[in-house]
């Protein structure tokens, strides 16, 4: 292991430490080796590669055998950062015995070392289970993508009395069950706060303000690279979409006009030898 290795006990320290806690996605080797290298605390293989991997409209239809597909890769390329697999949809509703058989999954056979999964009351039994499996889990609250055909849309959450306290209850009930942090999800930050506040097991943040333990963002988001949506909470670090067009035009362009490969682009033989020919 990593000397500096990120684990879920370092999640716990960095509450207590009040150190914020950094958290990105990853789907694939080489975005995994850059994160690592750039220091992220926590790599997620989110569900959200539904849409900005698979091209899904939401993440409803992603799939354990994609999932788990996508988490080797990015544990190949992760090595001190903690590495989380999100559930998908389906893979843990069921049934207990098979949400800890899911969550075994990608653990034994992604390799990831946490798993993610979505909601409060209606999934505390299954964490109970699969904490008691020994694998720690990361709730998320809020804004559940997988729950968008009941919330009506992708929708802030939690924005009146009943509903704020439904929030605060499920994250208590969550802590309750062994979850080792929990991630809100498009809340009001001054909730959130309220939610951090009376939790010893840390929160991340998505679209819940500066009030939380830690944050978490797609890394498309970050790096401008998934152009069909851009949620308000996001803030784009860098805008390689752009930076991808242009360099992709300038190649067409190129190749077009006979300018790629140039002489350093290509292999030399001995002009004595081609005589031969
Ligand atoms: O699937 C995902 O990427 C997520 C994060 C946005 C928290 O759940």
């Amino acid at each position: 292991m990593a000397a500096d290795k990120f684990t879920v006990q370092s999640f716990r320290a960095a509450k207590a430490e009040k150190r914020p806690i950094s958290m990105l996605t990853a789907y694939d080797y080489t975005t995994a080796c850059l994160l690592d290298e750039a220091g992220v605390d926590s790599i997620l293989v989110g569900d959200s590669l539904g849409m900005v991997m698979l091209g899904y409209e939401n993440t409803l239809r992603v799939t354990m055998d994609e999932m788990i597909h996508h988490t080797r890769a990015v544990a190949r390329g992760t090595r001190k950062a903690l590495l989380i697999g999100d559930m998908p949809f389906l893979s843990y509703h069921v049934s207990v015995e098979e949400a800890v058989r899911n969550a075994g999954r990608f653990i034994q056979d992604g390799g990831a070392e946490a798993v993610k999964l979505e909601g409060g009351a209606a999934v505390v039994e299954k964490v109970r289970a699969i904490v008691k499996a020994q694998i720690p889990v990361l709730g998320h609250l809020g804004l559940t993508p997988q729950s968008v055909n009941v919330f009506g849309g992708f929708k802030v959450q939690g924005k009146d009395v009943a509903a704020a306290r439904n929030l605060l209850d499920d994250a208590l009930l969550l802590q309750d069950a062994g979850a080792f942090g929990i991630v809100l999800e498009c809340v009001p930050d001054t909730l959130a706060g309220l939610i951090r506040q009376r939790l010893d097991i840390p929160t991340i943040g998505i679209g819940a303000g500066p009030d939380c333990d830690g944050q978490v963002l797609v890394i498309q988001d970050l790096l401008g690279l998934y152009r069909r949506m851009r949620p308000k909470f996001v803030k784009t670090y860098a805008d390689l979409g752009d930076a991808a067009v242009a360099a992709v035009k300038n190649y067409v362009q190129e190749v077009a006009q006979g300018q790629f490969p140039a002489a350093e682009h290509s292999f030399h033989m001995d002009a004595r030898l081609l005589e031969q020919l």
